[in-house]
């Protein structure tokens, strides 16, 4: 868990140019403590005590401000600034090296069959602050999510999305 701490803490050191130091990284970042948390409930949530780990996501929430239900696959160095307002669905799956912002949800459609209902969110992505993005839909590689947009389509690799509902205003291709 040390281990987890330090690289985690390292990982928002180097992405957030606010943060002064690792030890004000540890005592002050809710995403560090919401992923540590996470680590936590979702060992509970595979052994299937399920409630327990949703006492431990809920009380991490109100904590602070990031709900990530145990169920949701959590890449390494996700980094959400800010935190407040950020709800990742049960079946959702975030890759490495995400960051998003406050007001973030990776959240259902509502009225889904018991299967997967939540995005799948690739490797380098990020996600603007108070952006929506619902439904069993995949967001490619290195994509860019603007600032509150609806995303409800897949995204392919290296786009960029704005709006509501999201569209794919350019490709990065020199990045492909
Ligand atoms: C979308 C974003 C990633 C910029 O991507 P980019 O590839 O550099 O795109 P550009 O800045 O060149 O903008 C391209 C077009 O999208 C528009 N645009 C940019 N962000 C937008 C947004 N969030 N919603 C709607 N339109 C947006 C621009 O006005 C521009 O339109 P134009 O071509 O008609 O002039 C960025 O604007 C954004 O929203 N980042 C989120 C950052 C954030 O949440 N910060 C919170 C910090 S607390």
């Amino acid at each position: 868990m040390f281990k987890f701490i330090i690289e985690e803490a390292k990982n928002i050191l180097e992405k957030d140019p606010a943060a002064k130091s690792l030890f004000e990284v540890v005592f002050c970042y809710p995403s560090l403590k919401a992923l540590f948390y996470h680590k936590l409930s979702r060992k509970l949530y595979i052994n299937k005590k399920y409630t327990l780990s949703r006492i431990i996501s809920q009380r991490t929430r109100k904590k602070t401000g990031i709900e990530i239900h145990p169920g949701a696959k959590i890449g390494r160095n996700l980094f959400i600034d800010h935190g407040m307002g950020v709800v990742i669905g049960e079946t959702a799956e975030v890759g490495n090296n995400v960051t998003m912002y406050h007001g973030v949800t990776l959240g259902g459609i509502g009225g889904e069959p018991d299967t997967r209902r939540h995005p799948i969110v690739e490797d380098d992505v990020m996600i603007g602050a108070g952006a929506k993005i619902l439904g069993p839909i995949t967001i490619g590689k290195g994509t860019k999510i603007g600032a509150n947009a609806v995303v409800l389509k897949d995204v392919p690799p290296y786009a960029t999305v704005v709006g509501i509902p999201g569209k794919v205003i350019k490709i990065n291709k020199n990045i492909i």
